[in-house]
């Protein structure tokens, strides 16, 4: 969660030392997401910029998918939820209300001999680590860290030197300035989560609809901040996307407590029914008082098993009424809400706060799956890149070709459809189990006879043959059913 103060956060280091397998994991994830079109790394071209990434042609269908899925059922499925879009440049005010610009902190240690700047929390607990010790140092200050690491005489990992730099804090927001002249500009931020658009658009929600509390809002977009981190791929960057809701309440209406339970179950549900991720790879941990911002009364992560150890894929943090009393004092506009009775209050808000990203890597850590050679990702069908493919058997026979472009043009107006007539039909297969292609479709001679076609299943390989006027309602049953 964000950080009330210099404490960094998060209690497990970034790179716990991996076992062999997990380790090939990993390795074989990213390997795989370039080869096939998921995660390119950013600006490659030019030498690469750390911490950022490009999506391809499948990473970019499968990340919208799983916002859709999300959308869909945290926002359009709910009676008591609506949505917002709200700017990724707010006004400057609404980052100091919030105290980002205090406390969106992280502790820093810079090496004076080679000046690699790293988190000192992760470097502390990095050393502890390959001496075989889980220490976590979550919550200490500058001060406290910059004992440890003088203590414990702990050496640049970068040039090995022992030659630091006293530890200080940094601030994560990104700063921009808004103005085309320089002596007219004015210092503005990329927002440092989206939850803050709620809070600031949370007037003009209640007076434009008909909610009536309890009710969310649910936003979804990009988010940034300067992390100082070591990589483990799309886990943490510099710019991501995040899926936040703020769910508001009359605290003397409604239990808290049972709130934030019923929405711990439905962050399950959604992470095991929708997304189909194994309950044994998740835990929930609840944060200690020394970890916790200082505006939540209780913070619980969703975590799960990464190949470098459990680590924080969702948030929820019953945040109280901090937020709207902070932005009604900061812009004097009253920010309360007014109910049946008359009666005025502030409402409160659980936060549940995704990190869609670190979802996305989950989606295919999780999916992963090999077969002898065959190397596969069993998305969910309506999670996956492409719904289903479509080859004609030979790509020079026009007749077989003509057939596989009306396959493919019937259902591409319902689904997302791939069309590969390059190679043999072996390695056409191999390519979309890659893409996690639930569905490969087959146009063959029997085809231009009979109107059927062969339909191979991802997960069995085997193979049916579908007439083509029921191929539309075979598949939808198949991926919707
Ligand atoms: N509004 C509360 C909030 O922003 P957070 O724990 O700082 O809380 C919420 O962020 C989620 O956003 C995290 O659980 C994580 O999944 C994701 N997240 C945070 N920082 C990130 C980063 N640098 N890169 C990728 N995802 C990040």
């Amino acid at each position: 969660m964000i950080r009330p103060s210099a404490a960094p956060t998060g209690a497990y280091p970034n790179n716990i030392p991996m076992a062999k397998e997990k380790d090939n994991l990993m390795d074989k994830i990213v390997a795989l997401a370039k080869r096939r079109g998921f995660v390119f790394p950013g600006s490659e071209i030019y030498g690469g910029l750390a911490n950022s990434y490009e999506y391809g042609p499948a990473g970019v269908e499968l990340k919208k998918n799983i916002m859709d899925e999300w959308w869909r059922v945290f926002v359009r499925e709910r009676s008591d939820m609506v949505g917002l879009d709200s700017s990724v440049i707010l006004h400057p005010k609404v980052w100091e209300a919030s105290g980002h610009v205090t406390g969106l902190v992280d502790a820093m240690a810079e090496c004076k001999h080679c000046h690699t700047r790293t988190r000192a929390d992760h470097l502390i607990e990095d050393y502890f680590e390959k001496k075989g010790e889980k220490v976590s140092v979550e919550g200490k200050t500058p001060e406290e860290l910059d004992h440890i690491i003088h203590e414990k005489k702990i050496k640049c990992p970068v040039c090995g030197s022992f030659d630091w730099a006293p530890v200080r804090t940094f601030n994560l927001l990104f700063e921009t300035s808004i103005g085309i002249v320089p002596e007219s500009q004015s210092k503005a931020y990329l927002r440092g989560e989206t939850a803050q658009g709620i809070f600031v658009s949370f007037k003009n929600i209640i007076d434009s609809t008909r909610v009536k509390l309890p009710f969310g809002v649910g936003q979804m977009g990009k988010s940034f901040r300067n992390e100082i981190t070591k990589g483990n791929f799309v886990y943490r960057t510099l710019e991501f996307e995040q899926a936040e809701i703020e769910y508001f309440f009359n605290p003397d209406e409604s239990d808290w407590r049972k709130l934030f339970d019923e929405w711990k179950a439905s962050m399950w549900r959604f992470i095991t029914n929708n997304v189909g991720v194994r309950e044994e790879s998740l835990r929930w941990r609840e944060h200690g008082d020394d970890e916790r911002s200082f505006y939540s009364k209780r913070t619980e992560d969703l975590e799960y098993k990464f190949p470098f150890g459990f680590k924080e894929l969702w948030g929820i943090a019953y945040r109280t009424d901090y937020d709207l009393t902070a932005h009604a004092k900061h812009s004097g506009v009253d920010l309360s809400y007014t109910d049946a009775s008359g009666k005025k209050f502030v409402p409160h808000v659980i936060e549940p706060a995704l990190g869609l990203n670190r979802l996305f890597l989950i989606a295919m850590l999780d999916a992963y799956a090999e077969d002898g050679d065959r190397v596969y990702l069993k998305f969910k069908p309506r999670l996956a890149p492409y719904k289903a493919a479509v080859f004609p058997l030979l790509a020079n026979k026009e007749d077989l070709v003509a057939k596989a472009r009306g396959v493919f043009d019937m259902l591409k107006s319902e689904f997302n459809i791939a069309w590969d007539d390059r190679g043999n039909i072996g390695k056409r297969y191999y390519a979309q189990d890659e893409i996690g292609t639930p569905y490969c479709i087959t146009v063959d001679f029997d085809t231009l006879e009979k109107g059927d076609v062969t339909v191979r299943d991802r997960d069995t390989a085997q193979q049916e043959r579908v007439p083509i006027d029921t191929l539309k309602e075979f598949l939808h049953g198949k991926i919707y059913g």
